[in-house]
């Protein structure tokens, strides 16, 4: 089965699920973590090579004060719980976010899980703790500012690799896929940078009723899309068959729609052959 090489998950629905069963919110975290385990030890068999999870979010850190402690407290259980099983999966555990935020707790045994596996080999995990893209945006930004600033860069080296290596994620490549649970259509800063170009897959499944199988099935949707990273199709695949060319009629746009293809495609500043310029304007399939 094709893998992605990053999968970044995020986790949504806990407490809708735990409502649904009549139970309390933090009921739905519990089994949460239950599911999280499970995906993380398939992902790890089926070869993916990185897996970042959205543990909590700086914004969850509005929530009421006791859903957070219990999450605070599921979290370095978790971590003490399961760090000789992520010893024993040769998995390499790390984070991203603002650690200095949780409790020295769980910051402790966070530390204690990322010694225990530091010399893994096998899947890289991430669990992404308070953590947020625009916070991590500003602090790359401001990283630059006082690089220019101390004279170690000129405003002209700012540039995508040099935003790139200020970022939490530097050392791993970006997700090529992101799963959303719980049908909500968003990224919810989450990995925004890193996430230009991921494909996305929402599953209408809460979290603690995700199972291995829709995994699987988020696995092969990703197989079979093509990514293009802004190329076109021909590009990408001369020698596939071209796509076929629609044959309904543009109806009364056509006459309008040829008068403004001639106009742009005899544009001075155009520097391309005119046919080369009329066969990659015509979208052939969805952006
Ligand atoms: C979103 O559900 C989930 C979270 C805010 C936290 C995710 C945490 C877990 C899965 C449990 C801890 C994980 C580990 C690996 C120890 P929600 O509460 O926003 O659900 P809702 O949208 O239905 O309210």
């Amino acid at each position: 089965m094709k893998v992605p090489t990053h999968l970044a998950i995020i986790m949504d629905g806990n407490g809708r699920w735990a409502q649904l069963h009549g139970r309390e919110r933090t009921f739905g975290h519990l089994r949460g973590a239950r599911i999280a385990k499970s995906v993380i030890e398939h992902c790890a068999e089926l070869g993916v090579k990185h897996l970042t999870l959205y543990a909590f979010s700086t914004e969850n850190w509005l929530r009421p004060k006791t859903e957070v402690a219990f999450l605070m407290r599921l979290l370095a259980r978790h971590m003490r719980k399961e760090r000789e099983s992520l010893v024993a999966n040769n998995i390499r555990f790390t984070t991203i976010g603002d650690l200095a935020r949780l409790p020295e707790a769980v910051q402790a045994e966070v530390r204690k899980t990322k010694a225990a596996t530091a010399r893994n080999d096998g899947m890289h995990l991430v669990f992404a703790l308070s953590y947020g893209s625009r916070q991590e945006l500003t602090a790359a930004a401001r990283r630059l500012a006082e690089d220019v600033a101390a004279g170690r860069l000129t405003p002209e080296d700012i540039t995508e690799d040099a935003v790139r290596a200020r970022l939490e994620t530097s050392e791993t490549p970006d997700p090529d896929l992101i799963i959303r649970t719980s049908g909500e259509c968003r990224l919810s800063n989450f990995l925004m940078w890193q996430a230009a170009y991921s494909e996305l897959y929402v599953a209408k499944t809460l979290w603690p009723d995700f199972t291995l199988q829709e995994l699987e099935h988020a696995f092969l949707s990703f197989a079979d899309r093509e990514r293009r990273f802004g190329r076109t199709h021909a590009q990408l695949a001369p020698a596939i068959a071209p796509l076929e060319t629609a044959s309904a009629s543009l109806g009364g746009l056509d006459a309008d729609l040829e008068a403004e293809f001639e106009i742009d495609a005899c544009d001075e500043d155009c520097n391309e052959p005119k046919a080369a310029f009329r066969g990659d304007s015509i979208p052939q399939t969805a952006p």
